[in-house]
């Protein structure tokens, strides 16, 4: 009874982890689905650079400043920055995926990783410059900030301007 009450045991153990559950094996994502996943999460880090971006470009452009909100914005932008080169760590090259990243961001890694950071120096000047509370000071840094967008682009995505 004890070594029938053990084999249960061991039979529900190995269906709770999976060792005799044959759909586990088609759960597994397929490299392309592996590659389009990879492609979807770094677009998404993208995504909301721009939505902490969008604010301080309508304050360079004239819309009222808010410091409280520059400075905050800034060190979020400054905080995802440096996700940047992990999410492009899965090399999606060789599939067929949506995507305007340029093969030379494998080929130049070092280089891509040097643009992120600027976009992070970039951004954390920016918030000093905010906690100032002075426009003038605040706005003078927003053009390296949004210059670092756009110097990345220049070199490792596809052309789209
Ligand atoms: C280190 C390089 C780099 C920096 C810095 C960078 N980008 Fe990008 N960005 C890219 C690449 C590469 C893509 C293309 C990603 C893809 O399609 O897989 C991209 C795509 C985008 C997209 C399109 C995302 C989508 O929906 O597909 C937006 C929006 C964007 N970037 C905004 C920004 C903003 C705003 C900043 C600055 C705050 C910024 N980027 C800084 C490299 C960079």
């Amino acid at each position: 009874m004890q070594i029938k009450n053990f084999a249960v045991f061991l039979l529900s153990v190995a269906l709770l982890i999976g060792a005799v559950n044959p759909s586990i094996a088609q759960d597994q994502p397929t490299p392309e689905q592996i590659a389009a996943s990879a492609a979807d999460t770094r677009q998404s880090v993208f995504k909301l650079l721009l939505f902490y971006l969008r604010p301080l470009v309508g304050m360079a452009q004239g819309a009222p400043f808010d410091a409280a909100v520059a400075e905050m914005n800034g060190r979020r932008i400054a905080a995802l920055a440096p996700t940047i080169p992990h999410v492009f760590v899965e090399d999606t090259r060789a599939f067929d995926v949506e995507t305007e990243a340029l093969d030379v961001i494998w080929e130049d890694a070092s280089g891509f990783a040097a643009k992120a950071q600027a976009l992070v120096d970039n951004a954390s000047a920016f918030a000093e410059a905010a906690s100032t509370g002075d426009r003038g000071q605040t706005l003078g840094a927003f053009r390296a900030l949004g210059g670092s967008c756009g110097d990345c682009h220049d070199n490792f995505r596809v052309d789209t301007d």
